[in-house]
């Protein structure tokens, strides 16, 4: 019995995509049937919306390209002909299978499947193909620039799977935490923040050090921004915008304008000034996947856009030019 599903499962394997899914259909064994806890995780994770994220629909929908599918819908040569399997987005095979063998860091030996160890999965080169790469009309400008970020910065915090597979008990996390996740979010930044009166104004300044990320914040898609929020009890607010900014023109390539991101190592300063001498200042941080003025004309749901990242609230000292510590 046992080899029965063996035989399939490695007839599927050893196959291109098309014929895994067949397989599937014929009630071979797919990796979610034996790894429920992975499979649980991963169907939660960016990586099983790659292809659905209602964001990369969007996108797709208006120019679907081999490019983007690449990444997007790893498993398929052409998206548009095996919708189901593109679908899948980045799945259990895209990371693990070769051929038909599955790459492991450790072999126990009990595995009812060929395995090998592969000491590249447990280092960022498992992660390189998708999280670097350039615009495609645009060589050495990057879309994708988090593994440069990272390595730039010497490598902080170990392999990005330290951080984005957190270990649960023996396993590693396969919903792969990142600004999605709350909790990963609030550490990402350690934020100071000061503010005094100057003259008829009230200066918030935000010191933003990436103390809990490996990379840049926020890293990934180029629409990507950090908002960060000051406001007095008055009703009076400044806010800015932080990410990587370019200039559009049709046909040609997209030319880099400024990157005002948090930096993996160093301090980003932002200063935020309020008419008139508040003796109260609040003040946020917030994640957002598109600026706030495109999250609007997507018609996409608030909240799946945006998150908090931090926020708080200072009492600004009387005196003028005095800091608050
Ligand atoms: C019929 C059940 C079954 C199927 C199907 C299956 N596995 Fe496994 N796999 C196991 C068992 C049992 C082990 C031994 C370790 C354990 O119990 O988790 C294992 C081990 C592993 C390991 C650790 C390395 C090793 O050999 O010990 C990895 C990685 C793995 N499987 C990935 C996959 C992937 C990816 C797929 C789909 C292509 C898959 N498995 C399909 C049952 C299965
Ligand atoms: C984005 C890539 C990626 C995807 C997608 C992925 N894995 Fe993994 N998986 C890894 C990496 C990397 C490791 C090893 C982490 C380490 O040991 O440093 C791993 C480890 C494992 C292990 C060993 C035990 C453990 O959990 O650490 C099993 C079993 C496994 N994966 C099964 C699966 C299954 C089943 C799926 C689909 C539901 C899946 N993986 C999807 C990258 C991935
Ligand atoms: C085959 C391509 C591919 C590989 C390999 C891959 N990723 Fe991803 N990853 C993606 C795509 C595409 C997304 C974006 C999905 C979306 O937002 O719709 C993503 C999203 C993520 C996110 C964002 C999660 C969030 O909630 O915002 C993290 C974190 C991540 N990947 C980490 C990793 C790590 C760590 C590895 C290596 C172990 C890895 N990825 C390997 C393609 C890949
Ligand atoms: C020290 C921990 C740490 C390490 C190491 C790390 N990250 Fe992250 N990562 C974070 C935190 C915290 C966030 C949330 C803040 C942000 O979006 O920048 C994040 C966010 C992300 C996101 C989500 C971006 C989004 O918009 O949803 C991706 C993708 C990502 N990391 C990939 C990687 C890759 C690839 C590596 C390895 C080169 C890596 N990370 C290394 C902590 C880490
Ligand atoms: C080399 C791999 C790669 C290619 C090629 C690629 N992407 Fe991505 N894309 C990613 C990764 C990795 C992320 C996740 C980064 C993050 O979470 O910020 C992502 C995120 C996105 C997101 C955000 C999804 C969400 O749910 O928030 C959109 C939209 C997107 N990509 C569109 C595209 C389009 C359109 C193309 C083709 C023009 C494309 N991508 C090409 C790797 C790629």
């Amino acid at each position: 019995m046992r080899w029965l599903w063996v035989i399939g499962l490695l007839a599927a394997c050893a196959e291109p995509a098309t014929s895994l899914d067949a397989g599937r259909a014929s009630s071979a064994k797919a990796c979610e049937d034996c790894h429920a806890e992975e499979a649980r995780e991963h169907a939660r994770s960016a990586h099983a919306g790659a292809f659905t994220s209602p964001l990369f629909a969007r996108e797709w929908a208006l120019a679907p390209s081999a490019f983007c599918a690449r990444c997007h819908a790893p498993r398929v040569a052409n998206a548009l002909d095996e919708p189901e399997l593109a679908a899948r987005g980045v799945d259990c095979e895209t990371c693990h299978l070769d051929g038909d063998t599955v790459r492991a860091t450790r072999v126990t030996g009990t595995a009812p499947h060929p395995s090998r160890v592969d000491p590249a999965l447990a280092t960022t080169d498992a992660c390189r193909g998708c999280h670097q790469v350039d615009f495609p009309s645009s060589p050495g400008q990057a879309l994708q620039d988090t593994v440069a970020e990272w390595e730039a910065a010497g490598a902080p915090g170990g392999a990005c799977q330290r951080c984005h597979m957190p270990r649960a008990g023996t396993r590693r996390r396969h919903d792969f935490p990142g600004a999605r996740d709350q909790e990963t979010l609030a550490r990402a930044l350690d934020v100071r923040v000061s503010a005094a009166h100057d003259g008829w104004s009230t200066q918030a300044t935000l010191a933003l050090e990436a103390a809990g990320a490996g990379h840049a914040v926020p890293t990934g898609d180029v629409f990507r921004r950090l908002v960060v929020r000051a406001s007095d009890d008055a009703g009076g607010e400044r806010a800015v915008e932080l990410g990587r900014h370019f200039v559009f023109s049709d046909g040609a390539p997209w030319r880099p304008l400024r990157d005002d991101r948090v930096p993996a190592v160093g301090v980003r300063e932002v200063t935020l000034r309020l008419r008139g001498r508040a003796s109260r200042v609040r003040w946020a941080v917030e994640h957002w996947s598109v600026p706030p003025e495109t999250a609007a004309r997507t018609g996409l749901p608030r909240e799946t856009l945006h998150r908090e990242l931090a926020r708080g609230a200072l009492d600004v000292p009387a005196t003028d030019g005095a800091r608050a510590p």
